[in-house]
């Protein structure tokens, strides 16, 4: 018999991160990642090296979580994973593993949309205080670019979406055009500290209403690239911290556009960002600075950010309380919406 304290074990493996973690309710045990460097040669993720990967991490990572938890898997109450969006290959293994165990240990199974995760990871247990509903959040990452009005822990709503690539993407793909290994996003990061954000003009792409667009800002860092390297060779190497900060700058200025036209058009104030790409330094700060504007800013826990098992399993402790559990019918969907 269980006490009152709920036990969640949660798996992610919808990209290239296996992870799992134990929850004591609202409070994470342990949180463990292991990251896929099989993937920095290639430039990008992919696919088939992914799903093998997580085949071969994912039982470690499990016995890894539950011994830094000091926690039995008899002791567990409920078993949380990543239903989608991802990849099919890598949402397979996490899936396949989830159900077994819960059925093995004859406990509730809670399947967890991705981006649920990314936005509920604010209501881990960390000292701070918490968002009430509604509030907005804007979830940047490799796959997403969303505005979502979080009316409630199971009533989320996209506002606006990207139309082409995802935030994550422009920085990679601006990153890998200036010869940075993959992901691209932490290193611009670092070298735009040190650079001027107003060196170089980049355009602010056009999208309708709350839509985001960057497929076009990709193309202009190319061609900007391209005439400058034709007439100094030299150019990127020479200039390489002030082209990351026009970048990183660029790249503020259209998602905070649009967060700005949310928060009108809703009249809510309070603002939560979540994904890999909130771990931005320049994104952080232009979050806070807007405090002074009245707005009430949500920064997740640096761990918290990029792909994790945490979020998983405080978006599986939400529908447990519901009772809200995923049948063993239940299948990876490398398309859900929200
Ligand atoms: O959420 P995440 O770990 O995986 C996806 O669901 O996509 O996000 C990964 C993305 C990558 O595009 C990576 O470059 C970006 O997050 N990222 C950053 C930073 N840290 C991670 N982008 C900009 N600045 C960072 N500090
Ligand atoms: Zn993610």
């Amino acid at each position: 018999m269980h006490t009152q304290n709920t036990y969640i074990l949660a798996i992610e493996s919808s990209c290239d991160d296996t992870a799992c973690a134990i929850l004591e309710n609202d409070r994470v045990l342990s949180n463990v990642v292991a990251n896929q460097k099989i993937h920095e040669q290639y430039g990008g993720v992919v696919p088939e090296l992914a799903s093998r990967a997580h085949q071969s991490n994912i039982i470690p990572v499990v016995d890894e979580a539950l011994k830094q938890a000091q926690i039995d898997k008899s002791q567990l109450d409920a078993i949380a994973f990543t239903k989608g969006p991802g990849l099919m290959g890598s949402l397979l293994v996490g899936t396949s593993f989830a159900k077994s165990l819960a059925l093995s240990l004859d406990i509730p199974l809670l399947d967890v949309h991705h981006m649920h995760g990314h936005i509920l990871a604010h209501f881990i247990d960390d000292g701070q205080e918490k968002p009430s509903f509604p509030f907005l959040a804007l979830t940047i990452s490799g796959g997403h670019t969303q505005i979502v009005r979080v009316n409630s822990a199971s009533d989320l709503v996209v506002l606006g979406t990207t139309q082409d690539d995802a935030v994550g993407e422009a920085f990679d793909k601006s990153g890998k055009i200036l010869g940075l290994g993959y992901p691209a996003g932490p290193q611009i990061d670092r070298l735009a500290q040190s650079g001027d954000p107003r060196a170089f003009d980049f355009p602010v792409p056009k999208a309708p209403d709350l839509n985001y667009s960057f497929s076009g800002f990709k193309t202009a860092v190319l061609y900007f690239l391209q005439r400058e390297t034709k007439k100094n060779e030299s150019f990127i190497k020479e200039n390489l911290e002030d082209i990351c900060a026009s970048i990183q700058y660029t790249l503020i200025k259209i998602l905070f556009k649009k967060l700005e036209k949310a928060v009108i058009q809703t009249g809510i104030k309070q603002v939560a960002i979540g994904g890999g790409v909130s771990a931005n330094s320049g994104i952080r700060q232009h979050l806070k600075s807007m405090e002074a504007k009245g707005w009430k800013t949500f920064i997740p826990p640096f761990e918290y950010t990029t792909d994790n098992a945490a979020m998983i399993g405080i978006a599986g402790y939400f529908k447990f309380l519901e009772k809200d559990y995923a049948g063993l019918d239940t299948t990876a969907s490398p398309r859900i919406h929200m």
